[in-house]
């Protein structure tokens, strides 16, 4: 991770603009994306396969207008799971063919809003939906490219509620019992469906090589079969997002080009073995690309000492715009960045304002012990799955996102206001 610059007052720096200042001028708690991170590692990603692969950025893990333009700019494409999502990428001028949808539910007018618009992948996630988008297809007079999302059954290393490819979950048509051959054979038989390929992913948060491969694998295997029992070699396979990033110094992130490698060796030795023509990968990180570009910058509100024990330091947010804490047990790092201490640690629980127990940032972390109402801290690798995540609990006001670029600093996404959660209460 990137260390912190700081300036002659021990003031942390963010692209040359000390932290106080973008406290005074944009509030706290708030998100600030550094954008040429971002650009950087959308850049990687692309050249990680050497042009061979398509990446689609996972927009879930955090999406506004301004990412989708500097993804179309960086040559990414884009996966959407909700018509939100859709109607945001859209909105922002990404070609429909460049982008993806997904979901395990989508409802009758997202299949027809994405079908409408062109997109160039629906990934199918169940029997009712190959069914569903065939229909809806057809009545539009639309000839729509899917992929069919499997379950290959292998259990990620991750938490429980982010691993997605073990068969007890909702997610995908399983390999086992023949169900995704099944599925194949039926959209093999709708004109109104392109079969353009298989989709598996794994999970999220994932370190281990090990289950990208054998998904990899499985899904080869998978081709394999299909050109056996139809004579048809399907041109894509999709492996997913998942790859882990560092949010402490504890965790030890592959880099994009370290999946690529191992990812195309895979499928090349595979489908050599098979004697099918390698197809064209497609890969989904969402976390991988938005993660580490963006901190959160809190202001200490109260402090309450446990001695012997530890002392909770309240922050001016918590949960409402990092939930991933108190969800899956996520381990954060924080730092004191308005100025620096030379006080002693103090083991500290960082929490925040939301009316519950269970409102923590970051659970254990050592901080100066002489830490003040007014001090600033900094959470950082809060780009993913954070701002996109955030509630209004307690009506909380979501905090706004600024991205900073050559030593300057602009809101991409404002901070909410009363007036607008007011404009929803319409009781
Ligand atoms: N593709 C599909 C089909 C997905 O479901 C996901 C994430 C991704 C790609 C992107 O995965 P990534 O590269 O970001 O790991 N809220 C959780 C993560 C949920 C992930 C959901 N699907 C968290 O905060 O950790």
């Amino acid at each position: 991770s990137r260390t912190v610059a700081r300036d002659a007052d021990g003031v942390a720096t963010v692209g040359g603009i000390p932290v106080t200042r973008l406290a005074e001028e944009f509030g706290t708690p708030a998100y600030f994306l550094d954008e040429d991170d971002f650009r950087a590692r959308c850049r990687a990603w692309h050249d990680a396969f050497g042009g061979g692969a398509d990446v689609f950025y996972a927009g879930k893990a955090f999406l506004s207008r301004a990412v989708v333009r500097w993804l179309y700019e960086e040559g990414l494409n884009l996966d959407v799971c909700s018509a939100g999502e859709l109607s945001t990428a859209l909105a922002a001028g990404m070609p429909a063919e460049r982008i993806a949808l997904h979901g395990n539910n989508k409802s009758t007018r997202e299949i027809e809003r994405a079908v409408e618009a062109g997109v160039g992948r629906i990934v199918l996630d169940s029997f009712q939906e190959i069914a569903r988008v065939a229909h809806i297809a057809e009545r539009l007079g639309r000839r729509q490219r899917v992929q069919i999302r499997v379950t290959v059954g292998v259990e990620a290393h991750t938490h429980e509620f982010i691993a997605t490819a073990h068969e007890d979950q909702k997610f995908g048509i399983a390999l086992a019992d023949g169900q995704a051959a099944e599925a194949v054979r039926r959209v093999l038989k709708l004109d109104s469906l392109e079969l353009a390929g298989i989709h598996s992913h794994i999970g999220s948060q994932i370190f281990d090589m090990a289950g990208f491969e054998v998904s990899a694998r499985r899904v080869v295997q998978l081709l394999a079969e299909v050109r056996d029992e139809h004579g048809v070699e399907l041109p894509e396979i999709d492996l997913g997002g998942g790859l882990g990033i560092a949010y402490t110094s504890e965790d030890d992130p592959r880099e994009p080009h370290e999946i690529a490698r191992s990812l195309a060796s895979i499928v090349t030795r595979e489908c050599e073995v098979a004697g099918l023509a390698v197809p064209r990968i497609s890969v989904e990180p969402g976390r991988a690309v938005v993660g580490p570009t963006t901190f959160t910058l809190y202001e200490v509100g109260t402090l309450k000492e446990l001695p012997g024990l530890r002392t909770y330091v309240s922050v001016d947010g918590g949960m409402s715009d990092n939930i991933r804490t108190a969800l899956y047990d996520a381990e954060y790092s924080v730092s004191l960045v308005s100025r620096t201490s030379t006080a002693g640690p103090m083991l500290s629980r960082v929490v925040g304002k939301h009316c519950e127990s269970g409102d923590i940032v970051v659970r254990d972390a050592f901080l100066p012990a002489d830490l003040a109402p007014g001090d600033l801290l900094a959470v950082p690798a809060t780009g993913a799955y954070c701002r996109s995540m955030a509630s209004n609990y307690n009506h909380a006001l979501r905090p706004p996102v600024v991205a900073v670029k050559n030593g300057e600093a602009r809101v991409i996404m404002r901070r909410e206001t009363e007036e607008d959660l007011l404009r929803l209460d319409v009781g």
